[in-house]
């Protein structure tokens, strides 16, 4: 994708960057012009998907450390430069009903879906503060406006996600920093290949049964892909939305609005 390099000379830093709407935010800002630092916890995955974009560099982040977002904050900046543009997108799931629900699930999705936006957050909004300019966007979720069983820890992290992006969009705002966040419905990503799964075990029906009830819910009829999701993140970095902070964006094609 490219939009005649309305980002030219932005440099930006994407986590979870090596697989699905991480990849397609990495790849659309890129096709706007931007330098992208392509970070994930699983580094092979981002170097693959850096070799492909002009300018990008690929960076080792697990975001539930406060220690590797520092480092990777300062990575990304030695290699490209200061950062203008964060968009915290790493996310994890699992299924499960709240009454088998463990502890340490909970946890995982806590540490990775809201604790982790916090600390990437953290390692680099001293930077944008002290340039006085900046544009963070989120990978929240729908499940996090609305009541997903199976998913009630998940939900619960994305409810927190939002919170924290409109939070920060208040403190962040007097420092030309905005804030947003997009709310994905059903996209066609390996997250929800494990989500068909698991929802058609716990369920007892087949994955394509379960693929097929996310359409039946989803108005505009089809499920997302991760350029519906990326298309909007973009717009979030531009010009365009310089006005727009502190919203939490749906992008689910009508999904989960009754
Ligand atoms: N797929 C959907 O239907 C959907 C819907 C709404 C929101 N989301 C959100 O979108 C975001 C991306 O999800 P996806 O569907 O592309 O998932 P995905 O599993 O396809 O990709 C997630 C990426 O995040 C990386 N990651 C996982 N833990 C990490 C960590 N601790 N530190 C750094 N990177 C880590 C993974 O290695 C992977 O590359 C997530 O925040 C997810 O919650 C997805």
């Amino acid at each position: 994708m490219s939009d005649g390099g309305t980002l030219a000379g932005k440099i930006a830093l994407v986590t979870g960057g090596g697989a699905g709407i991480g990849q397609a935010i990495a790849t659309a800002l890129a096709g706007a012009g931007a330098r992208v630092a392509v970070s994930d916890i699983d580094l092979d995955a981002a170097q693959r998907i850096a070799a492909g974009l002009p300018g990008a560099v690929a960076i080792r982040l697990d975001v539930t450390s406060a220690e590797s977002a520092r480092a990777a904050v300062a990575e990304a900046e030695a290699a490209l430069g200061p950062l203008d543009i964060l968009c915290n997108n790493a996310g994890v799931s699992t299924m499960r009903r709240i009454v088998d629900l463990t502890e340490r699930e909970w946890d995982f999705n806590f540490d990775v879906n809201a604790k982790g936006v916090f600390l990437v957050t953290q390692a680099a909004a001293p930077g944008m503060i002290a340039r006085r300019s900046g544009c963070i966007v989120n990978t929240a979720s729908m499940a996090g406006k609305t009541a997903v069983p199976l998913l009630a820890h998940y939900a619960a992290s994305k409810w927190a996600c939002i919170g924290f992006t409109k939070s920060a969009a208040v403190e962040f705002g007097p420092h030309n920093i905005r804030v947003n966040c997009v709310c994905p419905g059903y996209v066609r990503t390996s997250m929800q290949q494990r989500e068909l799964d698991w929802e058609a075990q716990l369920r007892g029906m087949t994955p394509d049964e379960v693929s097929e009830e996310y359409i039946r819910k989803t108005p505009l009829g089809r499920l997302e892909t991760p350029g519906d999701v990326a298309n909007v993140v973009l717009w979030l970095c531009t010009p365009g939305a310089e006005f727009v902070t502190g919203a939490a964006i749906d992008v689910t094609g009508g999904a989960g609005l009754e």
